[in-house]
């Protein structure tokens, strides 16, 4: 008989990045019993990621922002696969979530007559972004703490789910172990909120740190959730490239924000050769208008550097592809270029972009204020996610709820900068809300013993494998494969190819085999971790197979443009009866007339 530790709880939020906090506040707040357990230690979340800002459309900067334009602009920037309902109720609550974030304490960047700034990104109409210098998701971070920690919320750090337990169809705990000692915990809960993020360590390059597994998707999948867009992987256009300890870590968006510039090895800003048609009205043609722009200039029109990701991720590709990349294997980013423009440039510079000013200073010996930086794509968020029910968050599980990453719907086939962090307050903030009300009304649930000793059983086995299997092997040749082969350019060949290899590893993962102890191991955490990230990869790779087009984030060379039949379709993934996954497409929910109204308006 397995041993473990057994807590009582009215709602479980597993992780505690923005989501995770903010579900876990509103659960408290109505008065339900709230714990939050987390895979590392509290603070260190994807969240502090979004270094650029929180979209909301608070009109601070441009009075012609309002939600309308927001929603659109979402919906445009996905590719009109995202759920409207969310884009619109994003739209709305975001301002409120940022006032009640500066009434807790935020402390945002401010215009000259004291209200909060707000900065230019790729795809928003209008300055948009609130936001604390480049340090806007810490902050975030640090504000829900300080705020969430005197809630009497019981916090599990360094604990990974292993299992989602049901009693009958609906949700009833979880089982998880703690990562320093090694010890099980039995998490009893009617109602549990994931916020487990995406899984960006699917790949080797990318923004994300060694948490990010996919744990949540995995977990809900087991549990018979749905998910969906699994074929959208967000490639943040610009992470460092070099020194090679540093490759994938983020480089804001910020920095384009405030007049950044992305040059071929030749000093050509290759962007203005590619404005896509449904922006060219709004993309500056030359550099004069869009310094305007970024400036403040409200009749001048964005520089194309502020087009949406996907399209700015793949033009820097080709540029690399056809030899016109930087000595690393990246593309000029250059911001220093503007002391042609203000006479206190590397001031201005350091005082807007201070973390990326040292980041480079520190990790590259490079001072943006006077030289290039070396950029390329990274790995950054999932669009695509737990399928859930817009106004509660609620997943097809009954007292499953999912919020921010790992959620779906919301930002369709590719997010806009800064949605991430509106999106986790609004949405958190729901779960939390619905989850709690969820909690409240329902009967006790009982897990299933024998299914608790089942998962204890499978956590150890790694322990009794002789085969030999390297955990890290098996994670570093599946990186390799979704970066190789279900990467930022896809093709059915390698797809096919990337499936196959993955159901290789599937079977080497199974045989994985550790040695020690269950204390302070980390070969044995990077084994409990293959799981996760087979299912999201597999999920990924299949539903890339089954979207014949290209749109948003997802590029097929061999279906280069969209296709019409593709438009109005979500490509989802279930777990067969048979174990095995299951791809279908699904039709998007309907779009109500009135929101169809502000779409073709704001065209
Ligand atoms: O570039 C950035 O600051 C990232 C923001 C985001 O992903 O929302």
């Amino acid at each position: 008989m397995a041993e473990y530790q057994t807590h009582e709880h009215e709602v479980l939020v597993i992780g505690a990045g923005g989501a995770g906090l903010r579900a876990a506040i509103e659960a408290s707040a109505l008065g339900a019993k709230v714990a939050v357990v987390c895979k590392s230690l509290l603070g260190k979340a994807h969240t502090v990621m979004a270094e650029g800002g929180i979209a909301a459309a608070l009109a601070n900067v441009d009075d012609r922002d309002n939600w309308k334009v927001h929603f659109a602009d979402t919906m445009r920037g996905g590719q009109y696969l995202n759920n409207p309902r969310m884009a619109q109720l994003h739209a709305q609550e975001a301002p409120a979530r940022v006032r009640e974030l500066e009434a807790w304490g935020a402390l945002f960047d401010r215009t000259p007559d004291g209200r909060i700034l707000q900065r230019n990104f790729g795809g928003h109409k209008y300055p948009r972004l609130a936001h604390v210098g480049d340090r806007t998701g810490l902050e975030m971070i640090r504000t829900l703490q300080d705020h969430g920690i005197h809630r009497g919320i019981d916090f599990f750090m360094e604990c990974t789910v292993l299992r989602l337990l049901k009693d009958g169809g609906r949700i009833a705990g979880a089982f998880a172990y703690d990562r320093e000692r090694g010890f099980f915990h039995l998490f009893r809960a009617p109602a549990i909120v994931l916020a487990t993020g995406g899984a960006g360590r699917a790949y080797q390059i990318t923004s994300n740190s060694w948490e990010y597994t996919g744990d949540g998707l995995a977990l809900a999948y087991e549990a018979g959730a749905t998910l969906m867009d699994m074929e959208f992987v967000q490639f943040h256009p610009t992470g460092m490239v070099w020194p090679p300890s540093v490759r994938g870590i983020l480089v804001t968006e910020g920095v384009r924000g405030e007049g950044g510039i992305l040059l071929n090895k030749d000093g050509r800003r290759f962007l203005f050769d590619d404005i896509p048609e449904n922006y060219r009205a709004q993309t500056a043609d030359n550099e004069e208008e869009g310094w305007r722009y970024t400036q403040g200039d409200k009749n001048a029109r964005r520089p194309p550097e502020l087009l949406t990701r996907d399209h700015v991720a793949r033009c820097i590709v080709r540029e690399i592809r056809e030899g016109r990349g930087s000595p690393h294997g990246g593309v000029f980013l250059d911001i220093s270029w503007i002391k042609r423009k203000l006479p206190n440039a590397a001031e201005y510079i350091k005082r807007k972009l201070p973390s990326m000013y040292h980041q480079f200073k520190q990790l590259a010996d490079i001072d943006i204020t006077a030289e290039p930086m070396e950029v390329g794509p990274t790995t950054h968020y999932m669009m695509g996610g737990v399928r859930v029910n817009a106004e509660t968050q609620m997943s097809d599980v009954p007292g499953l709820f999912a919020a921010g990453e790992c959620a779906a719907g919301l930002h369709g086939a590719n997010r806009l900068g800064g949605n991430s962090l509106s999106d986790l307050l609004v949405f958190g903030k729901r779960a939390g809300e619905y989850a709690a009300r969820f909690a409240q009304q329902s009967r006790p649930a009982t897990p299933d013993p024998e299914e608790v000793e089942a998962v204890a059983r499978q956590a150890l086995a790694p322990f009794e494998s002789y085969s030999g299997d390297n955990p890290y092997q098996v994670q570093r040749e599946l990186q390799e494969v979704m970066q190789n082969w279900v990467g930022i350019v896809r093709r059915e060949e390698e797809l096919h190819r990337a499936l196959e290899a993955l159901g290789r590893l599937k079977e080497r993962a199974k045989r994985a085999s550790v040695t020690g102890n269950r204390e302070y191991n980390p070969g044995w955490h990077t084994a409990l971790d293959l799981h996760s990230l087979l299912v999201v990869s597999e999920a990924i790779a299949r539903s890339a197979i089954e979207r014949k087009e290209s749109r948003g984030a997802h590029f097929r060379d061999d279906y280069p443009s969209q296709d019409p039949a593709f438009g109005r379709v979500n490509v989802v993934v279930r777990k067969g009866a048979d174990g095995t996954m299951q791809v279908t497409r699904e039709p998007l929910p309907p779009m109500p007339a009135e929101l169809q109204q502000i779409i073709e308006e704001m065209k």
